[in-house]
């Protein structure tokens, strides 16, 4: 998709591998300055060297304090990109509390910590933003073994809604973007037995799982000014999986 970022400042979290890193490359291109947060530095290293110019910031963000420290200053920031998650499967009845934590931590807490930090900084300069949370075909359907990632999910479509609700007076838009199975690193890991991808496939009606691409396009669009009267919203990129 060609767009035209130049100008603009965008911080994408999880940017070491899969999604993330994809959308800092295309960021990158579209002209704008990138502020890369991950927890892998080797993986910012690398990406620097792709992508001159590009900030690394490596934190875990499940850690509220060293998250303050690492991000409480970045500057001016337009577009943000909530990505980092984890996903840790488990049975239900053998769900852990530390599974709990990190997953709320990471999936939901930290995209409440990183959008204050930036929605502030758009609000004290009266600038306009566009912020995407990368959410999940999970946050609306029931996946085996998914309680708790699926729970994260479903509270970020709607921290994104609240969000918008209360960020729009201040033009700052939110969305939400809820992709089908990946094969990124995360869904290499959990999609790689063919017998159980094909479950998922089978409830697929383009018979396919999605590109890294497709979801950086939508992403893209939704931070761009192309999507300007679009906020609040949850935008599947499932190959109609939510139709069904
Ligand atoms: N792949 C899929 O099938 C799929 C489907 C639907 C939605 N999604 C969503 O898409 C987003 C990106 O997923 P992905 O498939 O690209 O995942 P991925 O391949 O696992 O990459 C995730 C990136 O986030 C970083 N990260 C994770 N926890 C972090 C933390 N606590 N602090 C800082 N960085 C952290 C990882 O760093 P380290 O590797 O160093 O930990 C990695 O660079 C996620 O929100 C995911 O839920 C993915």
């Amino acid at each position: 998709m060609e767009l035209s970022l130049a100008g603009r400042r965008a911080l994408v979290t999880g940017a070491g591998k899969g999604i993330g890193r994809s959308t800092v490359q295309a960021l990158h291109a579209a002209g704008a300055q990138v502020v890369a947060v991950s927890r892998t530095q080797a993986d910012l290293d690398s990406l620097v060297r792709e992508c001159p110019g590009v900030e690394p910031v490596c934190v875990d963000l499940g850690d509220w304090e060293a998250t303050d420290r690492a991000l409480g200053g970045v500057g001016p920031v337009d577009l943000l990109v909530n990505n980092a998650a984890v996903a840790l499967l488990q049975p239900f009845l053998e769900v852990t509390k530390e599974a709990c934590d990190t997953s709320f931590d990471v999936n939901l807490r930290a995209v409440i910590q990183v959008s204050q930090i930036v929605a502030r900084g758009l609000i004290a300069r009266g600038a306009p933003g566009s912020i995407v949370n990368v959410s999940s075909q999970a946050s609306q359907r029931a996946l085996t073994n998914h309680s708790v990632y699926c729970s994260t999910k479903g509270a970020l479509d709607m921290l994104t809604k609240v969000m918008a609700l209360e960020l729009g007076p201040h033009q700052i838009r939110v969305n939400a973007l809820n992709p089908t199975v990946v094969m990124t690193p995360m869904g290499q890991a959990n999609w790689s037995d063919p017998r159980k991808a094909k479950t998922m496939l089978d409830r697929i009606p383009l018979g396919k799982f999605a590109e890294v691409e497709n979801v950086v396009d939508t992403i893209l669009f939704l931070l761009s000014d192309r999507s300007s009267m679009t906020t609040g919203s949850t935008v599947p990129v499932d190959g109609g999986f939510l139709a069904t």
